[in-house]
């Protein structure tokens, strides 16, 4: 039965960055990341036998063709497992800026399998769910989940999906600074693609990522955020090293968000628990302690308007909206 379902974005504490398989969109790495609160995608989805081909309506407008790539992979699929045959006319919205390095692809691609899923009435476990909204888009394998989560890279599409790693019920948060709203030059798809494949750094990359990761994990279990932030910090800055190293080279840092790292480092000198993350995008994320976070963003203000500054706590699992 067609039904809203929410997902909320995640944001990886360890990068995945690069594909072994691209069909299926296997990783070259396993990945951690934190789901959040502040920001998410409802959809609903509604198989239709009047329709010639599937439709997105997302944020109220009709998406071309080239946005519902990854909506049909994930539509086909369905499809496939329920015997369905009809087109589908999905509905959805964004709570979070679209292509803006902000995850709208992991809590919209997530949000998609889920609703799809009960469009379908399959009933997929949450583990197939996550497999379904990994060939979506890898980063919503782990947006299936709340809190802590680990995106085990397999081999397979059957042993590549994400689970749980810790409820994350403690005191840590997230402060989005949003440098730029509007939507980014390089995708993280064909990023991380080019990197693979031209990059000299990429090997230098995968080789530290198993230490980062275990690191991580140490940290999570003893709740303790500077390891957690220190270790997500020089994790994300290896990442973009390897976008300078690409042929041609690019960045996904602007100005401001060489200010806003910055002005985190700033804050770390005067006693605060802050370290930064970014993703394919110029939008920087700091990671803190819940408790110090109206003081961090008051201190961030400074630098920034008070608007570009969005508070995150961890957030939940996806699930099925009352109405
Ligand atoms: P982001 O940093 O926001 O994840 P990406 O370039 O990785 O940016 O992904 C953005 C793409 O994800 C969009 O162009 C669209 O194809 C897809 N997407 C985003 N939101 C949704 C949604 N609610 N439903 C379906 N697809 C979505
Ligand atoms: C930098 O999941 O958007 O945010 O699998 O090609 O759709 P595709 O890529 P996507 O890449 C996310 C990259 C990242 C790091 C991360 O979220 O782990």
């Amino acid at each position: 039965m067609s039904k809203w379902v929410r997902a909320h974005t995640n944001i990886a504490l360890i990068k995945y960055w690069g594909k072994e398989n691209e069909a299926l969109i296997i990783p070259k790495n396993n990945s951690l990341s934190l789901t959040l609160d502040a920001f998410y995608t409802d959809t609903k989805v509604t198989f239709d036998p009047s329709l010639k081909k599937d439709e997105l309506i997302l944020d109220g407008e009709k998406q071309a063709s080239g946005v519902l790539n990854k909506v049909v992979t994930v539509l086909d699929l369905i499809r496939e497992k329920a015997g369905i045959t009809d087109r589908a006319h999905v509905e959805s919205i964004n709570y979070v800026p679209t292509a803006a390095g902000l995850a709208s692809s992991a809590s919209g691609l997530a949000a998609l399998a889920g609703a799809a899923n009960e469009a379908a009435s399959l009933n997929l476990s949450p583990k197939d769910l996550s497999r379904l909204a990994r060939r979506g888009s890898g980063s919503a394998s782990r947006s299936v989940f709340g809190g802590f989560v680990e995106w085990e890279k397999g081999t397979t599409d059957e042993d590549s999906f994400a689970s749980p790693v810790d409820d994350a019920n403690w005191d840590i948060g997230m402060l989005f600074i949003i440098v730029k709203q509007a939507q980014k030059d390089v995708s993280s798809r064909d990023g991380m693609r080019r990197t693979v494949e031209t990059s000299p750094f990429y090997d230098g990359w995968l080789a530290t990522l198993d230490q980062d990761l275990s690191d991580m994990k140490e940290a999570i279990e003893e709740q303790d955020i500077e390891k957690v932030g220190a270790i997500a910090e020089r994790n994300a800055l290896k990442m973009h090293a390897t976008t300078l190293g690409a042929n041609p080279p690019f960045t996904y840092w602007t100005a401001d968000s060489m200010v806003a790292m910055d002005a985190v480092r700033t804050l770390r000198k005067q006693g605060f628990t802050a370290y930064f993350t970014m993703d394919a995008g110029p939008n920087v994320k700091v990671i803190c302690r819940q408790s110090q976070m109206a003081e961090i963003k008051l201190k961030l203000a400074e630098y920034f308007d008070e608007e570009q500054i969005i508070s995150a706590k961890p957030g939940p699992a996806i699930h099925l909206l009352e109405n």
